[in-house]
């Protein structure tokens, strides 16, 4: 899943309300810390305000554990004129062993948007 091309932006551990009624962390978590992860890099590349247009693939490898430390990598996988394209891995670190299992991956739509919250074209590279 994750290489040296992505940059792990978030690392965060799930809370015991985050848990459902598997005994597993909400599908729903994931997908927040996911949103945050690629907003924070669509940012930095737009320069500015963007917003989530779509989720074009998620998958859900491996449920999340409590005790799990939950990293999220990102990295830009596709531009257009106003919009991103955000490869997103998450990975965990489990256990006394620190195995790494990953967990979920997904490629998320950022649109640029001006003033207005219309769409912007991204900034030259
Ligand atoms: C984001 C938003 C401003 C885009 O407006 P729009 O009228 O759809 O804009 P456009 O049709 O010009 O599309 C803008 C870009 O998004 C892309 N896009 C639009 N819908 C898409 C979809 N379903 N999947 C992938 N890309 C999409 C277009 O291809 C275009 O990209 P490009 O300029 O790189 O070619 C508008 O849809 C919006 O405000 N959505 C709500 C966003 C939101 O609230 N998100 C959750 C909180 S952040």
């Amino acid at each position: 899943m994750t290489d040296k091309r992505d940059d792990v932006v978030l690392r965060v551990m799930p809370r015991i309300a985050d848990i459902n009624a598997n005994g597993h962390i909400f599908g729903g978590w994931v997908l927040s810390q996911m949103d945050i992860a690629g907003g924070i890099v669509a940012h930095r590349i737009a320069q500015g305000a963007v917003a989530t247009v779509a989720i074009e693939s998620m998958k859900f490898i491996t449920p999340i554990l409590l005790g799990d430390v939950v990293s999220v990598y990102a990295h830009e996988e596709r531009r257009g004129r106003t919009s991103l394209a955000i490869r997103i891995d998450v990975v965990a670190t489990r256990g006394a062993e620190q195995e790494q299992v990953d967990l979920t991956s997904g490629l998320f739509t950022f649109v640029a948007l001006d003033e207005n919250h219309r769409p912007r074209p991204l900034p030259a590279i």
